[in-house]
């Protein structure tokens, strides 16, 4: 089994319009439209198996220094074998790449981020929180990565 992790293209679209759908489908991140996709595809990574994709995640860039992981997600029958991690970890490799040392992720998947890193923050401390229509009723939970 061969697992590589790539920036996307524009035909993996496809691929990362899906499998974001089913997991929005739980409610367990955001669907994002192909024009959405398109528009950000620079943000994406995907991750192939044997050159099957099975998973991918975003890097989006808000200030000088802070970025947010979004839109992660591994197909369910590929869950478990660490490619979460391995996204997560490309992600911010190329934040520090950036020269941006400070990553957050909005999830429910707190042990998961925990596991990469990232700890527990009040969502008081990002200003993409306090602008956000959900705003203070929102469920997910802030999770920040910080390069030390
Ligand atoms: C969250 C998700 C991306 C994790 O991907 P994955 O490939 O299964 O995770 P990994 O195999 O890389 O797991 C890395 C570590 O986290 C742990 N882990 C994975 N999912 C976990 C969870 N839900 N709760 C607690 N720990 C978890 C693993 O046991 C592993 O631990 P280890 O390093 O001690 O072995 C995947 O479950 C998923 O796509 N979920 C649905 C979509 C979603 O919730 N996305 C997050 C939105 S922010």
């Amino acid at each position: 089994m061969s697992l590589v992790i790539k920036k996307a293209k524009i035909s993996d679209s496809e691929f990362i319009y899906k499998l974001l759908y089913k997991f929005a489908e739980d409610k367990l991140l955001l669907p994002r439209s192909y024009n959405q996709i398109y528009e950000n595809i620079r943000d994406f990574f995907v991750c192939f198996e044997d050159k099957k994709p099975v998973g991918c995640a975003a890097l989006h860039i808000f200030w000088k220094d802070l970025a947010e992981i979004r839109s992660l997600a591994v197909e369910k029958e590929h869950q478990g074998k660490g490619i979460g991690k391995m996204l997560v970890k490309e992600c911010l490799n190329e934040a520090v790449d950036l020269g941006i040392n400070r990553v957050f992720a909005l999830t429910n998947q707190v042990d998961f981020f925990k596991k990469s890193g990232f700890r527990e923050i009040e969502k008081e401390a990002l200003p993409h929180c306090l602008n956000c229509v959900k705003f203070p009723k929102c469920d997910e939970v802030c999770m920040l990565w910080q390069r030390i």
